[in-house]
């Protein structure tokens, strides 16, 4: 890669009324290493090896509540007083290196299994659609497990699941987060109520894609109220084929939702791209790009999935992104960001130690550029 090239990654831009000198991101990774669900101290190791002066990450996927749980075991909360106390260290030391740093809010809704749920009930989803046999999850008691078949939320139960999210704000900012990032993606419980294939209800929430859109803005609409639309950014992945969450119409659905996104003036947009299913790599389907998308969006762009640095500084160069999430790349290198600036070649990730709960290896053990 040219240093040319590079240099389009080092531009400054304003995120949320943070001043970031780079636009090279950390996006969201689950690491299942919150032993018990609450971060353990070497995820301040963890993730200040990867901050940088000026720099944006993203937390890996953190429950709101004891139902948000799924996908795998031991990955943190921020809804108890000993999550939040867990969280602070790790935020402090990302602080440190001078980064900006947003826990991203979740609950997987029907992604979930009975061994996560409270009293083993099983998991909650808009309407009682099972995810298939495709698909696998892990919990504490092992796995891998077939997907459980869920039971459709209540409309009573909704109001506690919107300020479950804004509660999760408001932890995140007391554990000293800068924002939080909500996915309405990746097939978790948000995504699951915009999909007509997932979303099968006939009360408010469910039918008309207004109705299917609603409760991801009464969360926006609660989490902007509890913490400021400037500390608010969401993810969205219309291509998504995670966990069987497929938008039939993914240029209409999303491109209403980020119309009526525009309006609130939010920290910035995350999109992934449609060249990653999940975690792994696919060829593109013919004719999906987030080019529409990113024109309808108003602030900040950051696309995710997929990127090298080069493909990235092109991202940046010709304006498809304001800035790139890297995900497995940051993961194995947690000098990324000089690496970049070098040109220095990266570090191969290993996907046998994503998900251990082992707190060293495949975790901070990753080599720095000598
Ligand atoms: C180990 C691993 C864990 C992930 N966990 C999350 C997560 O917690 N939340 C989320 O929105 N996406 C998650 N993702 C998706 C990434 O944020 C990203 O979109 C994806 O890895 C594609 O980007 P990449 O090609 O740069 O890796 C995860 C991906 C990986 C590899």
């Amino acid at each position: 890669m040219s240093a040319v090239n590079a240099d389009l990654l080092f531009q400054p831009i304003k995120i949320g009324g943070k001043d970031l000198k780079h636009r090279i991101v950390y996006a969201p990774l689950t690491r299942s290493r919150a032993i018990n669900n609450v971060p353990v101290p070497q995820a301040a190791l963890y993730y200040s090896q990867r901050a940088t002066d000026g720099g944006l990450m993203i937390s890996e996927a953190t429950a709101i509540s004891p139902e948000a749980y799924g996908l795998g075991p031991h990955t943190p909360g921020i809804h108890t007083v000993a999550q939040v106390e867990a969280w602070k260290p790790v935020v402090k030391a990302v602080h440190n290196k001078g980064a900006t740093f947003f826990l991203q809010l979740w609950h997987v809704g029907r992604g979930s299994h009975n061994d996560f749920q409270p009293g083993g009930a099983a998991p909650v989803a808009p309407s009682a659609i099972g995810i298939t046999d495709k698909w696998e999850v892990y919990t504490t008691k092992g796995g891998p497990y077939k997907y459980p078949m869920p039971r459709a939320l209540t409309e009573a139960e909704i109001p506690g699941i919107v300020e479950a999210y804004a509660q999760g704000a408001r932890n995140a900012i007391a554990a000293g987060f800068d924002g939080v990032e909500i996915p309405a993606a990746n097939g978790y419980l948000l995504a699951q109520f915009i999909s007509s294939l997932t979303n099968q209800r006939t009360d408010k929430y469910g039918g008309t894609l207004e109705n299917r859109a609603r409760l991801l803005f009464e969360v926006v609409d609660a989490v902007t109220e509890a913490v400021g639309a400037s500390r608010l950014g969401i993810r969205l992945s219309p291509f998504n084929k995670f966990l069987d969450c497929v938008e039939p119409e993914p240029y209409d659905t999303y491109g209403y939702i980020i119309k009526a996104l525009n309006k609130y003036g939010l920290a910035y947009l995350h999109m992934v791209e449609p060249r990653v299913l999940g975690l792994l790599d696919v060829d593109v389907p013919e004719g999906e790009t987030l080019q529409p998308f990113r024109e309808a969006f108003d602030g900040p762009f950051i696309a995710a999935g997929g990127f090298k640095p080069d493909t990235a500084a092109e991202a940046v160069g010709t304006h498809a992104a304001d800035l790139v999430a890297f995900g497995r790349w940051f993961l194995s290198n947690p000098d990324l960001v000089r690496r970049i600036k070098l040109g220095a070649p990266l570090t191969k990730y290993n996907r046998d130690t994503f998900y251990t709960q082992d707190p060293v290896v495949g975790y901070t053990d990753y080599p720095f550029l000598t």
